[in-house]
């Protein structure tokens, strides 16, 4: 039988990645997270030294392979923005894509991002868009800060965790090429006044409903 492909879309910190991972496990689907290829481009460009607009970007992000982005430093303050700066780049979004469409082989796949619905997989079979607002996704991120002791971010204020997730945003929904913004067919998930259970409740009641 044919297996299913799953987009999840939606900005920074909805909750996107928890949903998809759960559904992944839940079905027995392949999981991509599309941010960290993105992130990984980032964390190289940062390395290397190099500008954002240079060739040398397109070229790491042509040469990336899953180590680059099974790295445990890519979820920084820095590797946020620099991930959404090489992301609006065209020629690095094109070296991503074919990497992307190949990881759902035969198996099918479950795979979160900005563009999974409107570019990636465009006939993907089900397509949710993860929505939360600016307020409680501040909240989610500053309590998963603080609740790991060890993590250098622990102390970072509310207000400022609030301030980058806004421009993040702003940069993702208004570049050129693949803004974010949900496919015409995609169903609209509002997880401010849901549990992770409760939001994965209603992902499986729509995709048992396809
Ligand atoms: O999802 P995550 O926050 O890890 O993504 C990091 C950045 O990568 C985003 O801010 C966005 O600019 C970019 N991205 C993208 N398209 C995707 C996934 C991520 O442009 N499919």
């Amino acid at each position: 039988s044919k297996k299913l492909i799953i987009a999840i879309d939606g900005l920074s910190g909805v909750g996107k990645g928890t949903l998809a991972k759960a559904l992944a496990k839940q079905l027995s689907l392949p999981y991509l997270d599309t941010g960290l290829l993105y992130r990984a481009v980032g964390r190289k460009m940062l390395n290397a030294g190099v500008a954002v607009e240079s060739e040398a970007v397109i070229h790491i992000a042509e040469q990336l392979s899953q180590k680059d982005w099974s790295r445990d430093d890519l979820r920084t303050p820095e590797v946020d923005k620099a991930a959404s700066q090489v992301a609006a780049q065209p020629k690095v979004r094109a070296a991503l894509l074919d990497m992307q469409r190949h990881f759902a082989t035969q198996q099918g796949v479950v795979m979160d991002g900005r563009d999974i619905g409107t570019v990636i997989f465009p006939s993907a079979d089900i397509k949710l868009f993860v929505i939360a607002s600016a307020k409680v996704r501040a909240e989610r991120r500053w309590l998963q800060y603080t609740k790991d002791p060890n993590d250098p971010l622990k102390t970072k204020q509310i207000e400022k965790i609030a301030a980058e997730l806004s421009e993040r945003d702003e940069a993702d929904a208004s570049r050129a090429i693949a803004p974010l913004r949900p496919a015409e067919d995609a169903k609209i998930i509002d997880t401010d006044h849901l549990s992770a259970d409760a939001v994965l409740a209603q992902a499986l009641e729509i995709i048992h409903r396809y």
